[in-house]
């Protein structure tokens, strides 16, 4: 049996050498690899041999057909490189074909509307400024005057890192900016913020952008100016604004700022609540305790704050009604923006 592979691998290397195509390929290919080919009618032989000669016939006879099969592969992709340069050659090459073309890739909707909220505020004179992610409990609340027993700590989901946390907004680059620079100040920090939430509107990850100003003559005027011009940059100047008393630890006074709904125009819907107006941003004036933190004199600086939530801007621009959708990477959502 040995004897008879070693034959059929000379014949198999001769024919091989003078195939010219792929048809011819094809049929060697059968000849020795098809259901009547010699691999097959080795099996077939092998059936006789006694039971000790059978296990190494078989092992040599795959070794045979592996071989066999490689080297069919290897002339079919010589083959098929050859018969493209051919029809090149012989029928010419079709200058005005399409070409496979490239699908340019879009920018996210989250960066879009983070590149468009830097832009507007850029152009009222804010400076962009970075801070971690990992924060301290002294940044991300001690200092924004929300101490350890204070209530408006469960306000927020906080994920923790043994001492450390994930920062649950950007309010703390206002205390790292304080901390290094003297008044006056204007500046915003974009970045992303972590909260253990997750449904339709609420997820883990979001991005905020927060908002200081210091000097010396400010008001809540000016804060209202500079919130009424973002907004109206934002989601055109017809948009109705309004200023409603809220809480938070770090401003005082401090005001929710709400837009009339975009999906009804203010008549009361699903998403607005009924109550036609859209709570958008949280704004105030910085508490004093905040400059006492910072080493800044409450008696002579002033200062406003604001910060918002950029995947909210952009559901409510968008008109997208849930959260998620953002963090899918599905392209089918990502190619509308
Ligand atoms: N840090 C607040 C939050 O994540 C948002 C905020 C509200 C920031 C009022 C401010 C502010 O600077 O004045 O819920």
């Amino acid at each position: 049996m040995i004897n008879k592979l070693k034959q059929y691998q000379d014949d198999f290397d001769l024919l091989i050498s003078k195939v010219s195509s792929l048809k011819e390929l094809a049929e060697l290919r059968s000849k020795f690899l098809g259901k009547k080919g010699c691999v097959s009618l080795m099996l077939i032989e092998m059936r006789s041999l006694s039971d000790d000669q059978k296990p190494q016939a078989g092992k040599h006879i795959n070794e045979f057909k592996k071989n066999i099969a490689t080297l069919i592969q290897e002339k079919t992709q010589v083959l098929e490189k050859t018969s493209d340069q051919t029809s090149v050659r012989t029928e010419g090459f079709d200058t005005t074909l399409p070409g496979r073309g490239n699908s340019p890739g879009s920018i996210h909707p989250i960066s879009q509307i983070m590149d468009e909220v830097i832009s507007i505020f850029f152009s009222l004179g804010f400076r962009v400024e970075e801070g971690p992610e990992i924060e301290s409990d002294f940044y991300n609340f001690e200092a924004l005057n929300i101490p350890k027993d204070h209530p408006a700590r469960d306000m927020q989901d906080t994920f923790y890192i043994g001492e450390e946390v994930l920062r649950t907004h950007t309010s703390p680059v206002q205390i790292h900016v304080m901390e290094n620079q003297k008044p006056p100040l204007r500046i915003i920090a974009p970045g992303k913020v972590f909260r253990c939430d997750s449904d339709i509107s609420h997820t883990p990850m979001f991005h905020q952008i927060e908002g200081l100003m210091v000097d010396e003559n400010l008001s809540f005027g000016d804060l209202k100016g500079v919130m009424n011009s973002f907004l109206y940059e934002v989601f055109g100047k017809q948009t109705k604004t309004r200023f409603r008393p809220s809480f938070f630890p770090f401003t005082c006074p401090s005001a929710e700022v709400d837009i009339e709904c975009v999906m009804c125009s203010g008549q009361g819907c699903r998403v607005c609540s009924k109550t036609g107006w859209l709570e958008i941003l949280g704004c105030g004036m910085v508490d004093p305790a905040v400059f006492k933190s910072v080493d800044y004199d409450p008696e002579r600086w002033l200062g406003f704050a604001f910060g918002l939530g950029i995947e909210r801007i952009a559901m409510l621009k968008y008109k997208i009604n849930d959260i998620r959708l953002f963090f899918e990477n599905d392209l089918r959502f990502l190619k509308q923006f």
